[in-house]
């Protein structure tokens, strides 16, 4: 499909009628709107970046910078950025864009259904092309299933259509909104070892105790499959955050001077968010040989804490 569908071109392909809708959104930018009785979510094509996803009867779920861009090439500042091939800055080509090539890449859409028991599910793709391959020389098609009941389901598949192997890294760069993060408890990543990016890359240990956020936090935690949770006292309820085929997270919380060096992000946004990022990075980064696929999940819940 070529990227220069209008909104109202999906649309025609693709909308459901009451349920699911393309549009021009932020800065003209299109967007996917999910309505749903068990969800609204709104995914824009830029990036195929989920932006919101607010169960029904519950605050929104997904963190959103009120100074976030919405512009070609400028990622979007909050709900899930797609990471792929590599994260962070490149390791030898300091030219290269943060975070990878796809975040602010056009996607195209494949597919748009509603299941007999109620869930959206929307399947996004982007190739290789003579753009990533003047960057990154290898050929690949990713594919993205969004799934949006009660919970939010994501899918990240790669594979690789070139005739050799690659590595790559891979993340679906979760912002959940918090309502406060210095009262936030993260239970799931327990004794497990992570680098340290705001102490040069150091290895340490987590302890055994949940992670409260007390100041800038950036860790790489390696060689976890585990489910992580955020409890919010103040919101009154507990985000899940449940993953397949990852073996690394990602905790981030820029803090006070970070939020204010970044340009794109409010300077008191972040008390209100936590990054929980499902990964594959680092030493966990996936080795593809031709032909083969890789495919990342996470499920993301929310419930009422007991009163
Ligand atoms: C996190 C990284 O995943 O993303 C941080 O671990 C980084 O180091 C953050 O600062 C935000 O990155 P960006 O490129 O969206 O500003």
């Amino acid at each position: 499909m070529p990227p220069h569908l209008t909104a109202a071109d999906l649309d025609r392909s693709f909308g459901i009628a009451n349920v699911a809708r393309f549009e021009p959104g932020n800065d003209g930018l299109t967007r996917l709107v999910i309505s749903t009785p068990q969800a609204d979510a709104e995914i824009y094509l830029h990036g195929a970046h989920v932006t919101e996803f607010r169960p029904r009867g519950q605050d929104e779920v997904l963190f959103l910078s009120d100074k976030s861009l919405f512009a070609k090439g400028k990622a979007i500042r909050g709900g899930v950025p797609i990471i792929f091939p590599w994260f962070g800055p490149r390791a030898g080509h300091p030219e290269s864009p943060q975070h990878g090539l796809v975040r602010t890449a056009d996607w195209s859409v494949e597919s748009l259904d509603q299941l007999e028991t109620g869930e959206v599910l929307v399947v996004f793709r982007y190739e290789s092309n003579a753009d990533t391959r003047a960057i990154w020389p290898h050929d690949f098609v990713l594919r993205y299933w969004v799934q949006v009941g009660d919970y939010l389901d994501l899918c990240l598949e790669v594979h690789n259509t070139g005739v050799d192997a690659f590595d790559f890294e891979e993340a679906l760069h979760t912002y959940l909104a918090v309502s406060d993060v210095r009262r936030v408890e993260v239970v799931g990543l327990s004794n497990t070892e992570y680098l340290d990016k705001t102490d040069g890359m150091l290895r340490k240990q987590q302890d055994g105790q949940p992670i409260r956020i007390t100041g800038e936090t950036d860790r790489v935690y390696l060689n976890t499959q585990s489910a992580c949770t955020a409890k919010d006292p103040d919101e009154g309820r507990i985000v899940m955050v449940e993953k397949q085929n990852s073996n690394a997270t990602v905790l981030w919380n820029p803090w006070i001077a970070k939020a204010k060096a970044m340009a794109d992000f409010g300077d008191e946004e972040w008390p209100a968010m936590l990054c929980i990022e499902t990964c594959n990075v680092a030493e966990n980064a996936v080795q593809l040989d031709p032909k083969a696929k890789h495919e990342m999940r996470v499920s993301i819940t929310a419930e009422r804490l007991a009163v």
